[in-house]
């Protein structure tokens, strides 16, 4: 305990944004730092996650949504060491993930915490590749959407943390894969590195409904959505029979699109909304083939890591805007610093 600074920084909501947040919504704090007691770990954070979900905590009074007070920390998952451990399953020095929010420090009860198999790969990937992310892709794909052999699988926000495994677990089934991207370096990296057959910059195309025409020949069998909006809109005109669509997000688009019920009936079509969370007593079950593939060279994956707690804000607002290259994170501490 002696080498550590007695002082935890933390991230806090400052006020609620309309619209895109401004750094200005948030607020540095710096607090005492925790001591655990019975059953209870301090973990010392490496890195944080910023997901788009933390965006609509932020709003206050959405049902079925748990809002973040002002005044409280802005919550997160995080990776990190475990310091000091009241809970036998725990020692210092042990690699944990949790939600244990934008802060450099937290205690946290030992059961909100998963050990993590250094190992297997880095840590970083517990909040990717290995993380709700992975989980995402995983689930969205396979149980909403039932990927088969030669089947063509569009995938929008392909280059973001979720779209470019959803894309690389149809590979593994078979399925032929096209990716939708918002610049031509993506599209490069999906075909060049993860294995796409095929992505387009859909900031440069004039006609999107061409143009994925033109991509997809055999029509579309499954469109793994994290995007909505005019891509959402031209993809269902191009839909196959017996077609399957996992909606992740509509990223806040109104409909403003034509309505496409007559072409779901007439493709027979599924489209069924996604919330990964209602997959938790399956995680195990994907955590180990996800690390399967991840261990075979079959699943490729790209970070996007600001330094120090007070980049969080800005990194967060630009992973808003699709400025990310890849999984976003925040590396709060040394790897090395913070396994001593
Ligand atoms: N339902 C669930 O349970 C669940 C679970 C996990 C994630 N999700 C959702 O799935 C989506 C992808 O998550 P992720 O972690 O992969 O996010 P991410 O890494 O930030 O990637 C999202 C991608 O969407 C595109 N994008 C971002 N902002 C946009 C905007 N304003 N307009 C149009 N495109 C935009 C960007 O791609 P381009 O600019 O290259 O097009 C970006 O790479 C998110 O919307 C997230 O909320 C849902």
């Amino acid at each position: 305990m002696s080498s550590l600074t007695t002082l935890n920084r933390q991230i806090k909501l400052a006020s609620r944004p309309a619209g895109l947040p401004a750094v200005s919504d948030f607020q540095m704090d710096y607090s005492a730092l925790p001591s655990p007691v019975a059953s209870e770990v301090l973990v010392r954070s490496v890195y944080l996650s910023l997901d788009p979900w933390m965006r609509g905590r932020m709003d206050n009074g959405v049902p079925g949504r748990e809002a973040v007070a002002i005044g409280d920390v802005m919550p997160g998952g995080v990776v990190g060491f475990v310091v000091e451990s009241n809970d036998s399953a725990f020692r210092a020095g042990d690699a944990v993930e949790g939600m244990l929010g934008w802060q450099e420090y937290a205690v946290v009860n030992g059961r909100d915490l998963r050990k993590l198999d250094t190992g297997l790969a880095p840590i970083s990937t517990a909040l990717g590749v290995l993380g709700m992310p992975g989980l995402a892709a995983y689930f969205g794909l396979l149980a909403i959407c039932d990927p088969r052999p030669h089947e063509t699988v569009l995938v929008s926000g392909a280059a973001g943390a979720v779209g470019m495994l959803a894309g690389q677990i149809a590979k593994i089934k078979g399925c032929r894969v096209v990716g939708v991207v918002g610049s031509d370096a993506r599209t490069s990296w999906l075909v060049d590195e993860a294995g796409f057959d095929a992505a387009f910059n859909h900031t440069t195309t004039t006609d999107l409904r061409e143009t994925l025409g033109a991509h997809c020949p055999a029509g579309i069998d499954i469109y793994f959505d994290n995007v909505g909006g005019a891509i959402t809109d031209a993809v269902f005109g191009l839909i196959n029979d017996r077609a399957r669509i996992s909606i992740q997000s509509f990223l806040g688009m109104p409909d403003a699109g034509p309505r496409w019920l007559s072409q779901l009936i007439v493709r027979q079509a599924k489209v069924e909304g996604f919330l990964v969370s209602a997959w938790a007593d399956r995680f195990p079950e994907a955590r180990e083939q996800l690390s399967m593939w991840l261990k075979a060279g079959l699943l490729g994956y790209r970070e996007d890591v600001a330094q120090g707690i007070e980049s969080a804000p800005q990194a967060f607002i630009g992973m808003l805007q699709g400025k990310n290259e890849g999984k976003q994170l925040v590396q709060l501490s040394a790897l090395q610093a913070a396994a001593a």
